[in-house]
């Protein structure tokens, strides 16, 4: 058999749970990065051969960083039923707790979140260690996506649970104290998978491509591209009874993974854009996925960025590929998420013919210049979070943090890049190779409780 290509080169997992201290730095880390950079993915356990790349439990890979120093790494599993084996389906029905936890981490109202569409979060100590499944006090009765999104203007906190049967939307706010206040089904979703949606000023923006409930796909994941799934854009008003008043827009065939932005221009219009595959792209990439014949060579293929701009009042959707590089992982200064950006971040990776690299993508749309940052020969960069400078005054005053899996060295670094110019800033060298994952957090410091992994 022919091994996995999600269990082997930038993604062979590691075996074990291991903390270091006093970490070399070259460079000079900027003052204001004191925070923790946590990086989720999948990382099975030694001897386990998970049937999906997204079947594989979670891993945690942390950085301390403070006053220019590095101060430590560490990293953990996510400790959750899944991990020692426990079924999702059970003769209850979903086990919301049976999660591999592996997609993204955040932090809101104080909590870290491990997260995994098809189940409850699991929270974090600082430190990384499992707290337990968190179901809001209880509101939460669904999945949550593992990509919810934190109102910059409010602080809270917008998701959506999705699920194959009925209802197959939830949509949920929790305030800035992490109090969920509204649950409402959606109407006119259908089974089609949601993995992101997008947040504007007056909007939410739920997105469902191709790819939707397949009960005959046994690979763990039942998901699978159908033609006669319509691909359509839902917009929903955010005031408290948007949920009747969403309307349904068709796009192009295709499947969105994620969201870089989405916004209303001058003309009450909404602009969404982010890497979609068509159904090529999407059957090279879901056999990657599950190590099948006929993949392409990197987990994404043909996934280039697209926008789609719906004008309410016309009751169109005006749709285009703008680039065409391969890219995933869009990021941005998230004080603009929902509102008109400049700037947008990705990964790059070659394609299939060679065309591309992996590096780090920086998009200007005003200019539209794209200039890459070219990482190095076997050297792949994880998704590039942005964290703003201190005193920052223009969108792109800060820096950008990425794990980078050196396969030559058999190890990894912290880069932090000027998000500016690219250039670098500073290179944390971390004790082992960091396997390359999935989505990751900056959690800066703040309030009472920073200090409370100090030492
Ligand atoms: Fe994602």
């Amino acid at each position: 058999m022919t091994a996995k290509p999600y269990l082997t080169g930038h993604y062979t997992p590691v075996a074990d749970e291991i903390t270091a201290t006093g970490l070399t730095v070259e460079g000079t880390l900027p003052p204001e990065l004191s925070g923790r950079l946590i990086r989720n993915g999948h990382n099975p356990k030694p001897g386990v051969t998970p049937t999906h790349w997204f079947k594989g439990s979670g891993m945690v890979h942390g950085i301390r960083l403070r006053d220019g120093r590095a101060e430590w790494y560490r990293n953990r599993w996510v400790h959750t039923p899944a991990l020692d084996g426990a079924p999702y389906l059970t003769e209850h029905g979903p086990d919301l707790t049976a999660s591999v936890a592996g997609t993204h981490v955040i932090e809101h109202a104080g909590r870290l979140l491990a997260l995994c569409e098809a189940n409850l979060p699991f929270e974090l100590t600082p430190e990384l260690e499992t707290v337990g499944a968190h179901d809001f006090g209880g509101r939460l009765r669904t999945a949550m996506t593992a990509h919810p999104k934190v109102d910059p203007v409010t602080g809270e906190l917008h998701f959506f649970g999705s699920s194959p049967v009925p209802p197959f939307l939830t949509y949920h706010v929790a305030d800035a104290g992490g109090e969920i206040i509204r649950s409402v089904e959606v109407p006119g979703a259908s089974a089609a998978l949601k993995h992101d949606f997008g947040l504007t000023r007056h909007h939410v923006v739920f997105i469902e491509g191709n790819v939707t409930f397949d009960p005959a796909e046994h690979s763990g994941i039942p998901y699978g591209w159908r033609d006669e799934q319509p691909a359509r854009i839902g917009l929903m008003p955010r005031a408290g009874d948007g949920a009747g008043r969403i309307r349904w827009f068709s796009i192009e065939p295709g499947n969105l993974l994620h969201v870089g932005n989405a916004y209303e221009d001058g003309l009450g219009r909404v602009v969404l854009e982010g890497p979609t595959v068509d159904a090529e792209g999407f059957r090279r990439s879901w056999n990657w996925w599950v190590g099948a014949p006929g993949r392409g060579s990197e987990p994404l293929s043909r996934s280039f960025n697209r926008r789609w701009v719906v004008d309410p009042a016309a009751g169109t959707v005006d749709e285009q590929i703008i680039d065409d590089l391969p890219v995933e992982f869009p990021t941005l200064n998230e004080e603009y998420l929902g509102a008109e950006h400049r700037y947008q971040y990705a990964v790059s990776f070659p394609d299939d013919e060679g065309y591309g690299e992996y590096g780090i993508v920086k998009y200007d749309r005003v200019t539209g210049a794209r200039r890459i940052r070219r990482i190095g020969d076997a050297r792949l960069p994880s998704e590039a979070v942005f964290v703003p400078a201190a005193g920052a005054t223009g969108e792109d005053d800060g820096y950008l943090l990425t794990v980078v899996s050196d396969l030559k060295q058999d190890a990894s670094q912290l880069l932090v890049l000027d998000a500016s110019g690219l250039d670098r800033v500073a290179t944390v060298h971390l004790p082992r190779r960091v396997t390359a994952g999935i989505h990751g957090s900056w959690i800066p410091d703040h309030g009472p409780d920073a200090d409370a992994d100090r030492g």
